[in-house]
């Protein structure tokens, strides 16, 4: 991890976490005060020479479902449509994506997952069913986006497929099927098929899913049940040409560790308990173990907090709750740590985002419009993956498009990019590049029982040498001076551009200027240290060359 907390400051931290996330965490006793930086200001300290791990690109990954306008309308408009597409696909969605630089998504659910029968969609358009959508609403499914549409899309973006199979109402033959009907070279039955349907060469899948929240909307399986299903798709579920497919089991809601625990005891690997004489392999079964995690306002899922329209006390909640993603990767971490010291198996944070009650009159389910507290929260959210680079190798956020956290919004033929997305934009720097560990004294940020360190920052420094570090400051009301103390190298200058809006709940709007471009911010470079002032309730980039 690369924010380092004095040990004071991080149990003060974790029983701040306590009022305001009552029920989630248990336990922790005793608190002094943290170590303040001096005065009003912060001081990060940066050793270039102590380098992490590789940030996976993949951290910043994407999630696409059926559901609400997410793929109808929000990616699929169909050849006719007079809003500008290729074969289908809207092209002011595919050009805003191809910025931010998308490395994978993940694709068809979510809950829709496992409900859904491949072969819906695939063949003529005219010939595919009617279907649907029995996770959402029962609304109707045109299966007008199918395989080969997600692959068309990918390939538009320039991204990777990560493939949910149906494992709660599917069979491991129907999974498997998918699998070479996807990859299996030109010249199999399953290779015609899809030449047949208009796409000869094998489609990479690097990426498959094994199911989808199996303890609830999957399959409301326990954990044994769960480690079981895993290992038989596990023996059969392969890529039949390319690269070999990753598998990722299904891990824990939030702060289920004894699901951890469970499926990592008797799924991780391939014989569990092998005897002596036995043929054994050490390579675990599963690539990555799931976990999803939302932000919102309290702790209440039928109560998630207002979207728009919300004070500082819901501000400084839903803030809480985004920074107990650093908790729970610690102590799911911890548990894999048991099982796989090597940390072989990658923690998939598949599910990820800002989840507030949608407003009455949404224009589709679980539609929310984006404010400057989801910038704040992606921010923070993918700091902390970063600075858990290690373990964390892939992250998608909930979801792309027109649902929950999204990177892009559509409205008939407009489209908006969110705060959301311009955090991507800046934090694409991270992508490939090394984690480098920030210790980090700042003062916190408190409100009412609220009590969250008051910056979050991740840094890397990328191939080229540049060093790149993001810096929130979760404060609503007062900017914060920094000072950056630059150890090792050689630096020249530096620079950074900010986002941050005129009031916490500042919204995008189809009208007007976009008020969540970043702007430059002036950095002062001087003998190894950059000084700065960070404006209130803003996501930040400082890099020096
Ligand atoms: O992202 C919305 C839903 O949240 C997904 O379908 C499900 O996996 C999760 O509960």
């Amino acid at each position: 991890m690369g924010v380092q907390l004095s040990g004071r400051a991080w149990m003060r931290t974790r029983r701040a976490l306590l009022a305001a996330t009552a029920g989630l965490l248990a336990g922790l006793a005793g608190a002094s005060a943290p170590a303040a930086a001096p005065g009003n200001g912060a001081v990060l300290t940066v050793d270039t020479g102590k380098t992490g791990a590789t940030i996976d690109p993949n951290i910043y990954g994407q999630f696409v479902e059926h559901l609400g306008r997410g793929v109808y309308e929000g990616i699929w408009v169909g050849p006719d449509s007079p809003i500008p597409n290729v074969r289908g696909i809207r092209s002011d969605v595919v050009a805003a994506l191809r910025q931010v630089k998308v490395p994978v998504i993940r694709w068809p659910g979510g809950c829709f997952a496992d409900g859904y029968h491949w072969r819906d969609g695939i063949g003529p358009a005219a010939q595919r069913p009617a279907g649907i959508n029995a996770a959402w609403d029962k609304s109707a499914e045109t299966n007008a986006f199918g395989t080969h549409e997600y692959m068309d899309f990918l390939d538009q973006i320039g991204a990777k497929a990560f493939v949910s199979v149906n494992v709660g109402s599917g069979s491991v033959r129907e999974a498997d099927d998918w699998m070479r009907y996807m990859t299996a070279p030109a010249d199999s039955q399953p290779g015609k098929e899809r030449a047949a349907n208009g796409h000869a060469a094998p489609w990479a899948v690097p990426f498959i899913g094994v199911g989808n929240e199996s303890w609830g909307c999957g399959g409301n399986m326990t954990a044994d049940t769960y480690a079981t299903a895993f290992r038989h798709y596990a023996a059969f579920l392969r890529a039949y040409s390319g690269e070999r497919a990753k598998l990722i089991a299904v891990g824990a809601d939030t702060d289920d560790y004894e699901w951890t625990e469970k499926v990592m005891a008797q799924a991780m690997k391939w014989r569990p308990n092998p005897t002596p004489l036995a043929y054994n392999t050490e390579r675990p079964l599963m690539w990555g173990l799931s976990l999803h995690f939302y932000s919102f306002a309290g702790n209440d899922w039928r109560n998630k907090g207002r979207n728009i329209g919300f004070g500082t006390d819901q501000w400084a909640s839903a803030l809480a709750r985004a920074h107990l993603t650093d908790e729970l990767i610690r102590r799911h971490a911890a548990i894999m740590d048991r099982y796989d010291p090597k940390k072989q198996v990658a923690i998939a944070v598949d599910e990820w985002g800002a989840w507030f009650d949608s407003e009455k009159d949404a224009p589709s389910q679980l539609y929310l419009e984006s404010t400057l507290r989801d910038a704040v929260i992606a921010g923070m959210s993918l700091n902390i993956f970063n600075n858990h680079a290690d373990r964390v190798r892939m992250a998608n956020v909930a979801q792309m498009v027109n649902v929950i956290q999204s990177l892009v919004l559509t409205q008939g033929a407009k489209m908006v990019v969110t705060p959301t997305w311009h955090v991507f934009d800046l934090y694409k720097v991270h992508q490939n590049a090394t984690m480098i560990p920030v210790d980090v004294q700042a003062p916190d940020y408190v409100e009412g029982a609220v009590r969250l360190p008051g910056l979050s920052v991740s840094a890397s420094k990328d191939a080229a040498g540049a060093l790149h570090l993001s810096i929130v400051n979760l404060d609503p009301a007062a900017a914060r001076p920094v000072r950056i103390d630059l150890k090792g190298g050689a630096w020249r200058k530096a620079s950074a551009r900010t986002l941050t809006a005129a009031t916490i709940d500042t919204r995008i709007r189809f009208e007007g200027a976009d008020p969540f471009v970043p702007g430059p911010l002036p950095a002062r470079l001087t003998q190894g240290q950059v000084a700065l002032t960070l404006p209130s309730k803003s996501v930040t980039l400082v890099t020096v060359e």
